[in-house]
């Protein structure tokens, strides 16, 4: 491990509005959504995925995007992100007005087409177009477009996704205008040596334009892929509060790491996150409220913080009393 965590940042990208929601066959009321995504704001979160901008008779859930972004981006300081999976979506966000998109792009033939009816290339393709167009806009209000490689460690359909055409897509989705691209374990399949030699990979074949991780914790596997992630250097990861999430058109995946725990880890070790995690457990309650009967998730959140927990533990808090955070 890196021994350098001290104080380094870390952005949680909280996911639960977009891939949380859209796993719920009931829809959140809007207003609780923009309760939440304000509630979770309020407790430091400085970059959330509000919603997708996708056809509405498909994912119900997400009807109501431009509505939220809109709610959204009235929130001093924060980022305002959605998901669009083709070049009608992109437009229908840009126009609602996100500060950044991500587009799914599956490294999975078959996860592609079920997802969003295109191949890879296809994909890849759309990206481009919808880069080119990004470009047209004014630069003060110009997006950023980010891509999560989806199945990127492996597919419930297809089984092993190859390493070198994860890579091969990375560069491509780099030439295709892309400012970041990131690895998505959608279906919880990944490993932490996997993590950690995928993401040292494609560092060497994006440099800075590598973006986070975006990982499940199907398999359990969650929070030590993400220490593998550290160790490769990600400063960026999804998560998604109560472990809501999964991918209605990959069979058998489930929720995303529960940021709470994601942000005790993080704390824990040192890093810095900017997020209060008192703040962010009591969030919790508007989604019991928007949803009733819905489980959610997280083993911080049922077992209570440490005792004398209230920040991260940094050596050099012995020296004075209140670190600072
Ligand atoms: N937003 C709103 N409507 C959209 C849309 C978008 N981004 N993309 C397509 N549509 C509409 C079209 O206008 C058309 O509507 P109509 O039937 O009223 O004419 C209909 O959807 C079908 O359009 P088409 O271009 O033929 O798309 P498709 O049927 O091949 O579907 C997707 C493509 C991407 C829209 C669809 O597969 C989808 O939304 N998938 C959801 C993916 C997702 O969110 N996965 C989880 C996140 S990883
Ligand atoms: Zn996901």
């Amino acid at each position: 491990m890196n021994p350098s965590s001290e104080g380094v940042d870390i952005l949680v990208s909280e996911v639960g509005p977009r891939d949380g929601l859209q796993s719920v066959k009931r829809a959140m009321p809007t207003a609780f959504k923009h309760r939440w995504i304000a509630a979770l704001a309020d407790a430091g979160l400085r970059e959330i995925e509000v919603g997708s901008f996708v056809s509405p008779k498909l994912l119900p859930q997400m009807a109501d995007a431009a509505e939220v972004v809109n709610e959204a981006t009235q929130i001093p300081g924060l980022t305002v992100l959605a998901l669009a999976p083709n070049f009608k979506g992109a437009e229908r966000a840009f126009a609602a007005g996100v500060h950044k998109l991500t587009m799914p792009v599956s490294a999975s033939r078959l996860h592609s087409m079920s997802n969003i009816r295109m191949t890879p290339e296809q994909a890849i393709d759309e990206v481009a177009r919808v880069c080119a167009f990004r470009d047209g806009i004014s630069i003060d209000r110009r997006p950023e477009v980010e891509v999560g490689i989806s199945t990127a460690f492996g597919c419930t359909m297809e089984g092993a996704v190859p390493e070198d055409w994860v890579m091969q897509m990375a560069v491509m989705l780099a030439r295709a205008g892309a400012d970041s691209i990131g690895l998505s374990d959608t279906t919880g399949y990944a490993n932490p040596v996997q993590v950690k030699r995928m993401f040292m990979r494609l560092r060497t074949e994006i440099g800075d334009k590598m973006g986070g991780a975006h990982l499940h914790n199907t398999r359990g596997q969650g929070l030590a892929n993400v220490v593998a992630a550290l160790d490769a250097g990600v400063s960026t990861f999804d998560s998604s509060q109560g472990g809501l999430g999964g991918c209605p058109y990959a069979p058998g995946a489930t929720g995303n790491i529960v940021t709470e725990d994601l942000v005790f880890l993080l704390e824990s070790m040192g890093f810095r996150t900017g997020i209060d995690l008192e703040r962010l457990i009591a969030a919790r309650r508007i989604i019991h409220e928007g949803l009733p009967d819905e489980p959610i998730y997280g083993h911080v959140p049922d077992a209570g913080l440490p005792k004398g927990f209230s920040r991260a533990y940094r050596p050099s808090d012995s020296a004075s009393a209140d670190g600072g955070r």
